[in-house]
């Protein structure tokens, strides 16, 4: 049994848990021991999981964290959110001789954190993304959006993308100048006058993973299409995520392939010969043009839902790839997957994603869709009191099925979304939920 730590307290951070107890030691009746760090409601599984009050995202508390950890006797530490990796919590560690922690330094999360730096990685290493202009006055902004929109496009429009993190909230995407001129306003009052202007690209978005050695990156071999949008149909506001399914049928294994060898290695390469390895989660999310696929922006951890999808999709738990990773030898991993389709509907309070939503109702239904076949729901923004669970953010859960688990093995996202919905059905709140009634419809 190994101990291993999960920072962060998402749908993410609960399924990859889930995923990280089946290593076993070789023992098939064993399981790893997940201590998750504050973790949610859901999180604390018998026999499993274990919470602990702790908040990663605050500096304040990298001692308290790696106290914690030496005591507890943790094997693994894996970061799920990008803020700890940002505010430098595997500096800390290393430089306090635990270098059992996986996830980038402060330096190389500015992959994610620092949007002019990962313009300038794939400008310097030629992985196409879209033309772009790195602006640090509202000024240049104006200006830079005049000479996007003037260029010959497939897509007329314009991207505006704050520098630095913004909460999966500092993107917009124009259709026409004006939109973008008058856009710019709010969003420099809510995100500062550093913007990368680009030009707008169209085609589908597919999002693809890696673990990084720091030389090497072993990519997962399946992709997923995360839903952004709140409403059906992909309209209304972005969001953090409505739900994601995967294996992405356009995406084929040879070009998850190509991507692990024509974009994720030469980025992690590039950024060893900078001095700055990046070790870690690596996350490109792609948009498949014309032209070919394109990276709209990398991040330096997994997503949120496609890591529910992806626990489903996982015959092997990651712990032993990430050990191997941690010690420089990812390309001896091996990763075996399931067979079939999964499916991860989000349920969120309404009022998402605004911060107008009430915390604290009663989920009802749990127990049920806890025994359903082939269903697992996956907590976010939950609390546990006594023996209720109750809201507690804009994501709440995340109801995940696959396919090969209800006998199916074939790609039938059909049979993945049938058992998610018929679980989102039995599970209710005081007022509803708001959720998308189309993911998994290919
Ligand atoms: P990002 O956080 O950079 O992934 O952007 C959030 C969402 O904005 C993406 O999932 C896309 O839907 C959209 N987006 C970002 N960059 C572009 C672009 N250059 N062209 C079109 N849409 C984009
Ligand atoms: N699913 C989008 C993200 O995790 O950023």
């Amino acid at each position: 049994m190994k101990n291993i730590l999960v920072l962060g307290s998402g749908g993410r951070e609960h399924a990859l848990g889930w995923n990280l107890k089946d290593y076993n030691d070789g023992n098939p009746e064993g399981w790893s021991r997940i201590h998750f760090m504050p973790g949610n409601g859901g999180t604390a599984e018998h026999p499993w999981g274990k919470n602990v009050a702790i908040d990663p995202t605050k500096a304040e508390n990298h001692l308290k964290i790696l106290e914690y950890a030496i005591c507890e006797h943790i094997d693994l530490v894996v970061v799920g959110p990008e803020t700890p990796l940002a505010r430098g919590i595997v500096n800390f560690f290393q430089a306090n001789n635990f270098p059992n922690i996986f996830g980038p330094t402060a330096c190389a999360a500015e992959l994610e954190s620092d949007k002019f730096r990962s313009y300038d990685i794939m400008n310097a290493t030629r992985i196409p993304q879209a033309r772009g202009f790195k602006c640090y006055t509202a000024e240049e902004a104006l200006r830079a959006i005049d000479s996007i929109t003037a260029l010959p496009q497939a897509a007329p429009g314009v991207v505006i993308k704050a520098k630095g993190l913004a909460g999966g909230k500092g993107v917009r995407v124009c259709t026409t100048n004006e939109q973008a001129q008058s856009e710019l306003e709010e969003h420099v009052k809510e995100f500062g006058e550093q913007v990368l202007i680009s030009e707008r690209l169209q085609g589908p978005e597919f999002s693809i993973f890696g673990l990084s050695d720091g030389t090497h990156v072993l990519p997962l071999e399946i992709a997923v299409q995360d839903h952004k949008r709140l409403l059906d149909g992909n309209n209304g506001p972005n969001t953090g995520g409505m739900g994601a399914y995967g294996p992405v049928p356009f995406v084929s294994r040879e070009l998850i392939e190509n991507i692990g060898r024509e974009i994720l290695t030469p980025t992690v390469q590039y950024m060893n010969q900078e001095r700055c390895p990046y070790v870690g989660f690596i996350y490109a999310g792609m948009m498949m043009t014309k032209q070919g696929p394109k990276v709209l922006e990398f991040n330096c951890r997994l997503g949120d839902p496609e890591t529910q999808v992806l626990a489903m999709l996982l015959k092997t738990s990651l712990y032993e790839p990430i050990m191997l990773a941690l010690k420089g030898k990812v390309n001896e991993a091996v990763i075996e997957y399931n067979s079939g389709a999964a499916v991860c509907v989000v349920l969120a309070s309404k009022g998402y994603p605004s911060s107008n939503i009430t915390n604290g109702l009663p989920i009802f239904g749990l127990e049920t869709t806890d025994s359903q076949p082939g269903t697992k729901v996956f907590h976010a923004g939950t609390k546990r009191d006594k023996e209720k669970i109750l809201t507690n953010g804009g994501r709440v859960l995340g109801v995940t099925a696959l396919s090969s688990d209800l006998g199916d093995s074939n790609l039938n996202y059909a049979n993945a979304q049938e058992a998610a919905y018929k679980a989102v059905n039995a599970l209710k709140i005081e007022g509803g939920f708001a959720y998308r009634k189309d993911i998994g419809s290919i």
